[in-house]
């Protein structure tokens, strides 16, 4: 039996370069068996070890359900993540994973989906909005809000073009600095919900992205009449083990590994952005 502490070998079979600093690496397991028995949830992440260097925790952004390479999009920011940006195709790395608790799926099915994201924090829910929009009709609308710094910070911007096309679906973009090619908001992403068709009656929300961006956001839905117990939020942490026993990833009483990443607001709301947690 396979002890959870040890990675999986992985092999790179694709990798793209999203921008300068952000890259995509697809992940296929070399053992095959591993490979049909591996299953995730969207939101869930994994811990990538770079053998010799470090292991981090990256979310999965590929479709749970698709039975091909797990995907994970990385920024390079320090040690590890600038080490895996070196790897190729063919290149092997561990993985451990999947770990944490995803999004609340089932609260989520007949109701409207608003999608609430700033930066790279789009990537614990890109996995879901694949999810959801690979199974219609099981939702209602799909209102998607997405922030990022500079115009060119923005990924997946192809995806964003092809979701908006689909119908009842509203995808609306903010750039806090906007480029020449920019044809969207210009604003931080709470500039968009004077636009965003949310219908606080029918809405569940998952947000993303640095606390202080959904801490603002959060107010803004509470003051369109959106009640806390629909509000759900991925928390990032530094972790060291992902499986509960070291206490790196402590925030007040919980675990972000275990106990999250995802939260239901209304658990969190004590130590949502207070410093020193
Ligand atoms: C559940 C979870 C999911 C994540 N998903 C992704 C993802 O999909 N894509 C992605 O690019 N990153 C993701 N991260 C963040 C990623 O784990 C860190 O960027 C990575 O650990 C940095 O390692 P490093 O050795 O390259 O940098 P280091 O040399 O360790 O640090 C470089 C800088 O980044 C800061 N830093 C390190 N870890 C974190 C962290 N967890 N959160 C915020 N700042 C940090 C340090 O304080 C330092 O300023 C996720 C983190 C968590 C907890
Ligand atoms: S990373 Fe060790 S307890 Fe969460």
């Amino acid at each position: 039996m396979h002890n959870p502490d040890r990675p999986f070998e992985v092999e790179v079979v694709e990798r793209v370069e999203e921008t300068p600093t952000i890259y995509t690496l697809h992940l296929r397991f070399t053992d095959p068996g591993i490979e049909r028995s591996y299953r995730c949830q969207p939101g869930q992440f994994n811990m990538l070890y770079l053998y010799g260097v470090g292991e981090i925790p990256i979310s999965i952004v590929s479709d749970p359900d698709s039975r091909g390479p797990v995907e994970h999009t990385i920024r390079s920011v320090g040690r590890v993540t600038r080490g895996m940006e070196m790897l190729r195709v063919g290149d092997r790395i561990g993985l451990r994973g999947p770990y944490g608790r995803g999004w609340p799926l089932q609260e989520a099915e007949g109701r409207d989906v608003v999608f609430v994201t700033g930066g790279l924090g789009c990537a614990p829910l890109v996995s879901l909005i694949r999810y959801v929009v690979e199974r219609r009709e099981r939702f209602g609308r799909i209102v998607i809000l997405q922030g990022v710094k500079h115009s060119d910070d923005l990924i997946w911007r192809r995806q964003y073009e092809r979701w908006q096309r689909l119908p009842d679906v509203q995808v609306l973009l903010a750039s806090d600095v906007g480029g020449p090619n920019w044809p969207y908001s210009v604003g931080r992403v709470t500039v968009l919900f004077s636009q965003a068709a949310i219908d606080p009656d029918r809405s569940i929300v998952m947000l993303c992205g640095p606390e202080v961006m959904m801490k603002s956001s959060i107010e803004r839905l509470l003051a369109i009449g959106v009640p806390p117990e629909v509000i759900w939020l991925s928390i990032e942490r530094n972790m060291q083990c992902g499986i509960g026993h070291c206490g790196h990833c402590q925030l007040g009483p919980y675990f972000v590994c275990h106990d999250g990443p995802v939260f239901h607001y209304p658990a969190l709301r004590p130590w949502l952005g207070v410093t020193g947690f």
